[in-house]
Parts: structure tokens; C-alpha cells; sequence
């Protein structure tokens, strides 16, 4: 069954772009509620630390130096199928692939500076939740 939770980043270019607003807009729009959330900067450690999965991959440096330039909205949000609808709200990883209306495609300035981040599976969605907060933090 799918689960009704997943967690999403507001990353650095986001953010220093002022598209904070816009793109919790379009979140509640979509119909998510918001669980948690924090405003906070990460450290290159606590990004590789989050990242960890991609360890191996080329563009870890770059990626884990780019979630730790500038601080990131950090939040949990609930909705039926979340993972699944906020992958679809957002758009493809290049925001050159993105669908019309997404928020990849308003919003990201190149696939290593693509606006947000979403879970890619509701085990992962769990695990990213519970890296940024403690169950005291979910309303
Ligand atoms: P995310 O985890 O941030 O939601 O992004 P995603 O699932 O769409 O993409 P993923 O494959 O998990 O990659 C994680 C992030 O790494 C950066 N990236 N850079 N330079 C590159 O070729 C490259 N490829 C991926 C992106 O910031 C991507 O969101
Ligand atoms: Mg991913």
C-alpha cells in the first residue's frame, strides 16, 4: 500500500532565488499538508551524510558542496500517494525534461541546482524524515 508521507528539501538556489513562497504555494495547491518543516544549513558532512546513497556516483562532491553553499527548507508533507504525486509535482531530476507546470520546470537552474528535493520511495521517505526530525516535530 502506499504511504501517505514524503520528505522534501527547498535546495540552496531555491531559496537564494527568493522561490520559497512560490513553491509552498504550489505544495498546499497540490493538496499536501505540511508536518514538520525547519529553515537550517547544512554542513557538507551532515549532506554526504544524507546523500549517502550516491556516494559512489561523479557528482557526489559537487553534490553534497552545493546542499551545504546555502541553507534549504527542510519538511515533511502528507498527503494519500505522496511519494508518487510530489515525484510528479516536481518533475524529472533535469529541469530541461521537466513537464510544463512542475516545480523543477518553474523553478531549477540546472540538474545539480533543481529547486527541490523529494523521496524516491516511501522506505526512503521514512528514513529522510527521521534524519531531520523527531516524531515531537510532526503536527
Ligand atoms: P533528489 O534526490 O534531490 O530529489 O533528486 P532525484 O531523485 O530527482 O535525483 P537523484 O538521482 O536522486 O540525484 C540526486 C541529486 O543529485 C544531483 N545530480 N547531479 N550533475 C549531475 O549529473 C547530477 N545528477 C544528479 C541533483 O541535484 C539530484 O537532484
Ligand atoms: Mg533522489
Amino acid at each position: 500500500m502506499a504511504g501517505n508521507i514524503t520528505f522534501t528539501m527547498i535546495k540552496p538556489d531555491a531559496v537564494e532565488a527568493n522561490n520559497i513562497g512560490p513553491i509552498l504555494a504550489m505544495i498546499n495547491k497540490a493538496g499536501f499538508r505540511i508536518l514538520a518543516m525547519k529553515y537550517m544549513r547544512l554542513t557538507k558532512e551532515q549532506a554526504g551524510n544524507f546523500y549517502a546513497v550516491h556516494k559512489e556516483r561523479p557528482f557526489y562532491g559537487e553534490l553534497t558542496e552545493y546542499m551545504s553553499s546555502g541553507p534549504i527548507v527542510a519538511a515533511v508533507l502528507a498527503k494519500d500517494n505522496a511519494v508518487a504525486d510530489y515525484r510528479k509535482l516536481i518533475g524529472a531530476t533535469d529541469p530541461t525534461k521537466a513537464d510544463e507546470g512542475t516545480i523543477r520546470k518553474l523553478f531549477a537552474k540546472s540538474i545539480a541546482a533543481n529547486a527541490v528535493h523529494g523521496s524516491d520511495s516511501d522506505e526512503n521517505a521514512a528514513i529522510e524524515s527521521n534524519f531531520f526530525f523527531s516524531h515531537l516535530e510532526r503536527y
